[in-house]
This record gives structure tokens, C-alpha cells and sequence, in this order.
């Protein structure tokens, strides 16, 4: 690394980034092609890396921590109206895209949800989930699974549509340090404090026991 250059996103959070964009075309197409063993096992991936980004914004690197991007008002309005250095010293999240991380997690996370109890045990396939609920709540869980997957659409637009913004017009390449990991030109701000692989381990561990838990035993 040399002196112009600095770690701002640890490999977890690249390999969780890189993961979740393959796998939600792959869901889609699975759903719209009546691959649903596949859908639900896909779900099921999807749900313990939701998890294990959860866990890791609390015990992960630095840039990982919700504390580090997640900011009030005040600063979101700061940033958005011109004090660029309100981000999280100067790498990680910005303040405003910390709230789109968060609405972006919490859309997928609900949507993997509602997929649990998704389905009509008459009328072909269900959630792991959806014998614990009546028909009529799993009716209306499907639907807004259906309405989810939109939502879920329209932020993914917009969040491409501002990494471009930041590309064309700001001059400022975001995919890059997505992929390597590293960021040039802020050497002053320092890099990231990274988390031990133990702590990546237990967190992918605990994360993991959800999904297998509602595959193996609540079925
Ligand atoms: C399925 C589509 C996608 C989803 C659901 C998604 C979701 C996310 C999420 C949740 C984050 C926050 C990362 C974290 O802190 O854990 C993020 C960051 C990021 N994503 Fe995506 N993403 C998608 C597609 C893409 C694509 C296609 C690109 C680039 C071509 C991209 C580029 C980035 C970049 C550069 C960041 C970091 C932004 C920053 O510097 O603050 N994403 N994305």
C-alpha cells in the first residue's frame, strides 16, 4: 500500500456487497421461473449474510459500524448542503448514503421476512414459515412480498444512480474501493481499525444458526 493509499472497506463487507448483488437477480429469476426450491435456498443465503451485516455494523471494522456512517439530521443536512467533510473522517459511508444503506438493508431484510411466511399451501410452493400462519396473513405477506420486490427495485436504481452521480459528475470513483478495498489520495485520514477474523467467524456462526434453524427445525 503506498502512502497515498488507504483501506476504507474491510473483505466482509466487499464479499457481503459483491454476494448480495448476484444473488438478488438470481432470486428474481428463480421466482419468475418457477424455480422455487431454488428461490427459498437462495433466501435462506440471503437471510445469514442480512444477518451477519447486522451483526458485523456493531462488531465488524470500523467503516462496518452503524456508529461510524449512522448520523442525525444535523448532519445529513450538513453534508447535503455543501460540508463535504461530515463523512465519517473523511472514508466510509457519507452521511446521507449511511440512511441508504440502512433503508437498503432494512428493505431486504423485510422482504427475506415476509418470504418465510410467503406462499398458499394450496396452490404451490411456501415459505419454511407459512404453517404458522393463517391463510389470510400469508395471503397478504405474499402480496406485499410481491410489492417488497419492487421497492426493493426502485432503491436499487437509485443507489446506482448515485454511485454514477459520483462518478460523472463528481469525478469521484466509489466502485473501486468497493471491489479492492482501497480508496487513493486520503493517506491523512488513516484507513480503517479492522476486526479480527475470530470475531468475522463468530458472527457468521451466529448469523448462520438463524436460517438453519427455520430450515432444519421450524419446517
Ligand atoms: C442488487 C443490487 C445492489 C444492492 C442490493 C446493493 C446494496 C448495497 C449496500 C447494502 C451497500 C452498503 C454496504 C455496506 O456497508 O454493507 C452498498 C454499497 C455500495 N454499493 Fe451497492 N448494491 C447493489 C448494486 C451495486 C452495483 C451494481 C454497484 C456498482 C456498479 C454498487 C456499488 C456500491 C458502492 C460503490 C458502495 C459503497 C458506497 C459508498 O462508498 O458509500 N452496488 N450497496
Amino acid at each position: 500500500m503506498t502512502s497515498d493509499t488507504v483501506k476504507v472497506w474491510d473483505g466482509w463487507i466487499r464479499l457481503f456487497h459483491w454476494t448480495i448483488v448476484l444473488i438478488i437477480p438470481a432470486m428474481w429469476w428463480t421466482a419468475e421461473n418457477g424455480e422455487m426450491t431454488w428461490h427459498m435456498r437462495l433466501g435462506t443465503v440471503l437471510l445469514a449474510l442480512l444477518l451477519f451485516r447486522i451483526l458485523w455494523g456493531f462488531f465488524g471494522s470500523s467503516t462496518a459500524r452503524f456508529g461510524s456512517f449512522v448520523k442525525g439530521p444535523g448532519a445529513v443536512i450538513s453534508y447535503l448542503t455543501g460540508n463535504r467533510r461530515e463523512g465519517a473522517a473523511g472514508i466510509g459511508h457519507n452521511p446521507a448514503g449511511g440512511w441508504s444503506v440502512l433503508v437498503l438493508l432494512g428493505v431486504m431484510l423485510a422482504q427475506v421476512g415476509l418470504g418465510l411466511f410467503s406462499g398458499d399451501p394450496y396452490d404451490g410452493a411456501t415459505g419454511p414459515l407459512n404453517h404458522i400462519v393463517g391463510a389470510m396473513t400469508a395471503g397478504w405477506m405474499t402480496d406485499w412480498h410481491e410489492i417488497g420486490f419492487n421497492v426493493l427495485l426502485s432503491l436499487i436504481a437509485l443507489h446506482i444512480a448515485a454511485i454514477l452521480y459520483y462518478l460523472l459528475v463528481k469525478h469521484e470513483n466509489l466502485v473501486t474501493p468497493m471491489v479492492t478495498g482501497k480508496r487513493e489520495g486520503q493517506a491523512e485520514t488513516g484507513g480503517i481499525e479492522s476486526a479480527s477474523l475470530m470475531r468475522a467467524v463468530v458472527c457468521f456462526a451466529v448469523a448462520a444458526a438463524v436460517p438453519i434453524w427455520i430450515w432444519f427445525v421450524a419446517d
